[in-house]
């Protein structure tokens, strides 16, 4: 698989916060700088017969590029592919399928996977079998015969874990390719190719760049044929990353491991309060132990994420007005950034599924005091909305029609 020369040899001895420092890298030389430059390039001069060298970046790639994707490609254990998002990534990788395709996917996964996937389907272009993810018996029933199992764990939003060890070994075993979308553990607490997938895909918007200013997606696997592949699809479908996003992507990426840790270190203590809170329905954080996913997230997952999401007593209007009522935390969409965010789920089209009052909190690097207390003062004042609107906390909110 392509990878930079320079020190990345040694990279398989060192822990993965260090990897996410160290790979990478251009060779030491004295005077060079530490970084691979941001190279804005789509031609490059041509060699001379018989002599090999990057012409043209939509086939070749760029050394942004490709230093941002040895590093994916150290944690995850695998060749990485960039994109231009985490869409085109999945795009790339559902395209590898034959026409009539069967595509299992977790009916809990993130949203415009789901629509992606439905709008595949009425054309012939695969057909679609939904799961409960959390269900592995039924999971590898349905994936018997099938060509794709999807995987998402924890899922976005309702945080289900699956078992992905048994789920990748007998979907595997099964005939079936199965992908799994690992951007909500990140390759520090979570390494799918390692436990049996064929594909780790990546929104790398998300916590590898992790201060919500770019899209980037990334597609990683251990296997030679699937990254040709997926090379060829990036090269013939254009959906290449920008030069400028992918240099602050890597940028991002070095300082992933701390990222994480102070999200899932504040996760875990907003979980513990939120579920003892008079106005909550129900917490779900892999990391409680009353959570029905703890025992697996623990197996298979060296931390639990610094991403939950609880319901509110009183459904959507009482979590709209939490969304209206925070003062730090961001009321916005995305996840895995410095900035903590929050969203009500339930008002993007195809998540019928999601119960109305749930909010998704995606935990960034605020000091978890401040965060409490902006959560608590949002909780109160949204009780307090309720208790004064004609129709009490009854009421529920519709959808936005927005896709995210
Ligand atoms: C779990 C998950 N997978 C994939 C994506 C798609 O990534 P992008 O927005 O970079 O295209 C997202 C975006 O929110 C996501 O949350």
């Amino acid at each position: 698989m392509d990878r930079n020369d320079g020190p990345d040899d040694d990279l398989q001895r060192l822990r993965l916060q260090t990897v996410s420092v160290a790979a990478g890298r251009p060779p030491r030389r004295p005077g060079e700088p530490l970084n691979v430059p941001l190279v804005m390039a789509s031609n490059f001069h041509a060699a001379g017969p018989g002599q090999a060298a990057a012409e043209y970046s939509r086939d070749d790639g760029t050394p942004t590029w490709a230093a941002l994707e040895t590093a994916v490609g150290a944690l995850e254990g695998g060749g990485a592919v960039a994109f231009a998002s985490g869409m085109a990534a999945v795009s790339a990788i559902v395209e590898l399928l034959p026409v009539g395709a069967r595509v299992v996917v977790a009916s809990d996964s993130y949203s415009a996977v789901r629509t992606l996937l439905a709008a595949g389907s009425p054309p012939g272009r695969w057909e679609l079998d939904h799961v409960d993810v959390t269900d592995t018996g039924a999971v590898l029933a349905a994936a018997r015969g099938a060509d794709l199992l999807w995987l998402e764990s924890p899922t976005n939003p309702l945080m289900d874990v699956a078992d992905l060890p048994e789920l990748c070994a007998g979907a595997r075993a099964a005939g079936a390719l199965v992908a799994v979308d690992n951007t909500f553990a990140t390759p520090i607490l979570q390494r799918p190719l390692a436990m049996g997938a064929d594909i780790v895909m990546h929104s790398g918007t998300k916590f590898i760049g992790g201060h919500s200013d770019l899209l980037i997606g990334l597609a990683v696997t251990a296997d030679q044929d699937l990254y040709e592949r997926l090379r060829a699809r990036r090269e013939l479908a254009g959906a290449t990353p920008g030069g400028l996003e992918a240099f602050l992507a890597l940028r991002g990426l070095r300082t992933m491991a701390v990222r994480v840790a102070a999200g899932q270190r504040a996760a875990g203590e907003l979980a513990e309060r939120l579920h003892a809170h008079p106005a909550i329905d129900r917490v779900r954080y892999p990391g409680l132990a009353g959570d029905p996913g703890h025992a697996r997230a623990a197996a298979q997952m060296d931390g639990f994420g610094a991403v939950l999401s609880f319901e509110v007593r009183g459904g959507a209007r009482a979590a709209d007005a939490v969304c209206a009522a925070v003062r730090l935390i961001h009321s916005a969409t995305s996840l895995g950034g410095v900035e903590s965010t929050i969203e009500r789920r339930a008002k993007l089209p195809g998540q019928e599924h999601v119960p109305p009052g749930l909010l998704r909190l995606s935990v960034g690097c605020e000091h978890v005091e401040d965060l409490w207390d902006d959560l608590d003062q949002a909780l109160v004042s949204a009780a307090e909305a309720g208790r004064q609107h004609p129709l009490g906390l009854r009421h529920r909110g519709s959808s936005t029609g927005r896709l995210r």
